[in-house]
C-alpha cells in the first residue's frame, strides 16, 4: 500500500493531480508536438505524410469530446489557409448518418486514445465509402493508426487526467501544421503569411510557459475563488475560438460540476441572453482579433443585464478591461494560434474551481478516459 502510495506521488511530479501535472506539461508537449516539422529557414511544413494534398475536394473531420473541439479550430483554419470545404461531425452521429463521401474525401479522424469506439467505427464507415484517411492521434499503436492511411502523431505523452488538456493543446497544434501545409501545397497560401503563422506556431510552447508563471497563476486562483459558488457558467467567444469557449465550458463541466454553456458570442442574442443576471458568470475569450470590437459589444450587451464578466484579453489591453469585472491575462500572439494559448487559461479556471470546491479532478464522477463501449 504504502508503495503504490509513493509510486503515484512520484508519478505526478510533486503536482496534486495528473490534470495539474499534464497542464504544466504542454510547454514540452508542444515542442514535441512542432519539432522537426515546421522550418524557419525555407518555410517548409514536412509532416511526413504519404497523401497527395492536392488530391482532396473536401475534408471530413470526425471526433468525440475535447478531440471534436480541437477538430472545430481545424475546420477553420483548414478552410481560412487551404480554402477546402471542411465538415465537422462528432464520431457518433457521423457513423449513422450516410455521409456524402468519395475517393475526393479526407475523413481525418482525432483522438487522443485511438481507441474511442464511435470514432474508430466512423473511420470504417468513412472508409467503406472510398475516402482516404488520416489520424491525429496521441496514443502509439492504437487501434486507430492501424487502420488509417497515415497517422499524424501529436507526441503529447502519456495523458492519464481523464480532462484533456495537454492532448488537446497539441491537437490545436497539429491541426495547425496540417493546416500550413495543405495551403502551402495547394498555392491558397501566401509564401508571406505562412512564414508568420509558422514562426507563430513555433514560439507556442514559449508563450503557453509563459502563461503559467506563478503572478498568472495566483490571479485565475483568485478569480476561481471568486466564482465557485455559481450554479451555470455561460463561455463566449468568435471566429477561430469559439471552440475555445466550448472547450472551457466542457472543461468546468467535465471537473466541477457545474452547468456550463458555451456559445458562439454573436449567437447570444438569439437565446442565451434570457439567462443573463447577476448570478451568472460569463467567460469571454476577447483577445486580439479582428472581430474584437464585435465581441466587446456582446461583453457590453451582458454587462448591461448586470452578468459578471470574465473576459480572457491580450497582455495589455487595459482598454477592454474596463468592460470586464475579472480579466484573465494572456500572452500576445497571432489571432489563428491564439486558441492553443486561450485554451491554457480556460484549463486553469476549471481546475482551480474543482480544486476550490474540493473535487477529485483526476476522477471525475461518470467519466471515463477512453470511452471503448458505444
Ligand atoms: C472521453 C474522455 C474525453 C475525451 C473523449 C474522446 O469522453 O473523457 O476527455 O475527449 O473521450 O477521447 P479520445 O481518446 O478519442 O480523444
Amino acid at each position: 500500500e504504502h508503495i503504490d502510495w509513493d509510486a503515484e506521488a512520484a508519478e505526478k511530479g510533486g503536482y496534486d493531480s495528473y490534470m495539474m501535472k499534464e497542464i504544466y506539461e504542454q510547454p514540452n508537449a508542444l515542442t514535441n508536438t512542432l519539432i522537426g516539422r515546421l522550418h524557419d529557414d525555407t518555410g517548409e511544413v514536412n509532416l511526413d505524410i504519404n497523401l497527395d494534398p492536392k488530391s482532396f475536394k473536401r475534408i471530413s473531420i470526425i471526433a468525440c469530446g475535447t478531440a471534436f473541439y480541437a477538430g472545430m479550430v481545424g475546420e477553420y483554419l483548414i478552410e481560412q489557409l487551404a480554402r477546402i470545404p471542411v465538415d465537422i461531425d462528432v464520431a457518433s452521429e457521423y457513423r449513422y448518418r450516410d455521409p456524402l463521401v468519395s475517393e475526393n474525401t479526407l475523413a481525418i479522424v482525432m483522438s487522443q486514445s485511438g481507441e474511442t469506439i464511435d470514432t474508430l467505427e466512423a473511420l470504417r464507415e468513412a472508409k467503406k465509402f472510398g475516402a482516404k484517411t488520416l489520424g491525429i492521434i496521441n496514443a502509439k499503436g492504437s487501434s486507430m493508426t492501424r487502420e488509417v492511411d497515415d497517422t499524424l502523431y501529436i507526441h503529447a505523452g502519456p495523458e492519464i487526467g481523464v480532462a484533456s488538456t495537454k492532448a488537446y493543446t497539441s491537437m490545436v497544434s497539429a491541426m495547425l501544421m496540417l493546416a500550413l501545409w495543405l495551403g502551402r501545397a495547394r498555392g491558397t497560401l501566401a509564401e508571406a503569411e505562412g512564414r508568420e503563422l509558422l514562426h507563430a506556431a513555433r514560439e507556442l510552447p514559449r508563450l503557453v510557459e509563459e502563461s503559467l508563471t506563478p503572478e498568472r497563476i495566483e490571479n485565475v486562483k483568485r478569480i476561481a475563488a471568486k466564482y465557485a459558488d455559481a450554479k451555470d457558467f455561460l463561455f463566449l467567444g468568435r471566429g477561430v475560438n469559439s471552440p475555445t469557449a466550448y472547450e472551457g465550458a466542457l472543461k468546468l463541466k467535465e471537473i466541477s460540476y457545474i452547468h456550463a454553456e458555451a456559445y458562439a458570442a454573436g449567437e447570444m442574442k438569439h437565446g442565451p441572453i434570457a439567462l443573463i443576471d447577476e448570478n451568472m458568470p460569463v467567460v469571454v475569450v476577447a483577445t486580439e482579433s479582428k472581430l474584437l470590437e464585435k465581441t466587446i459589444s456582446n461583453v457590453q450587451e451582458v454587462r448591461a443585464r448586470k452578468g459578471k464578466v470574465i473576459a480572457i484579453l491580450t497582455d495589455g489591453d487595459t482598454e477592454n478591461a474596463r468592460h470586464a469585472d475579472d480579466v484573465i491575462y494572456v500572452p500576445r500572439t497571432h489571432e489563428m494560434v491564439s486558441p492553443v494559448v486561450n485554451a491554457v487559461a480556460m484549463q486553469l479556471l476549471a481546475i482551480f474551481i474543482a480544486d476550490k470546491l474540493g473535487k477529485d479532478v483526476d476522477k471525475p464522477r461518470n467519466l471515463a478516459k477512453a470511452v471503448t463501449v458505444e
